[in-house]
């Protein structure tokens, strides 16, 4: 029998993400030993678990190397990959947001300046308000580049607001929440279909355990 393919994030949340294919019945013991691989196999439960970076878990996906992956909605909005999305996590749980240092007013008769990963995301939002906007993308570090001038405002993940608060900045708008998703390739959806439909089920009432 061919082992399902499964992109997880490499972090934090393809490590909680793995301990619920775990509880789902989809465990693979070997992942935890420490060592550096990338890719481990569990023949019995019939799946191949590997770790990429989060934001290549779509193109993985997309692409067929992998049938299955575990990735942010953040991603799902910025890359909009042809896959399907199958369940909700309920994990994860941030939201996507415009930040600015405290105090910050818009004046709407200038374009606004924007630093951000999310440029797609971003860019969207403001055309959807009617803003005209500059967009910087950068790699990281976002909440820099309002303190030093580099932009007006962020557009960011914000999970707790630690970061913000911690740089002198706050929320000015949400615009989306975020949470972490099971996407499938959308051929191997249809050729593993009863499988996969399988481990979505298991993976939905851990997720809503
Ligand atoms: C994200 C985001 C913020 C931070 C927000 O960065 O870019 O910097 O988390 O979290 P908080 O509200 O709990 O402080 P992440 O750690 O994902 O790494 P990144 O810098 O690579 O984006």
């Amino acid at each position: 029998m061919n082992m399902l393919n499964v992109a997880l994030p490499k972090g934090r949340l393809g490590e909680k993400a793995y301990a619920m294919l775990e509880r789902a019945g989809f465990p693979c013991p070997s992942i935890k030993e420490p060592n550096r691989k990338l890719i481990f196999e569990n023949e019995a439960a019939g799946v191949r678990y590997f770790w990429v970076k989060p934001s290549d878990v779509a193109i993985y996906v997309e692409r067929g190397a992998a049938d299955l992956g575990i990735v942010g909605k953040d991603i799902l909005l910025e890359q909009e990959p042809d896959v399907y999305e199958l369940l909700d996590l309920g994990m994860g749980k941030c939201r996507m947001a415009v930040a600015a240092r405290r105090g910050f007013r818009d004046d709407r008769r200038r374009t606004l300046i924007v630093a951000t990963k999310f440029t797609n995301i971003a860019s969207r939002y403001y055309a959807s308000l009617g803003r005209d906007i500059d967009i910087i993308h950068l790699n990281g570090s976002i909440e820099l580049a309002p303190i030093l001038g580099l932009s007006d405002v962020i557009v960011d993940i914000v999970e707790t607001g630690a970061t913000l608060r911690e740089n002198d900045l706050a929320v000015l708008e949400t615009i989306v929440p975020i949470s972490a998703r099971l996407i499938a390739n959308k051929a191997s959806f249809v050729f593993y279909k009863a499988r996969i439909e399988e481990l979505t089920r298991a993976l939905a009432k851990e997720a809503t355990a």
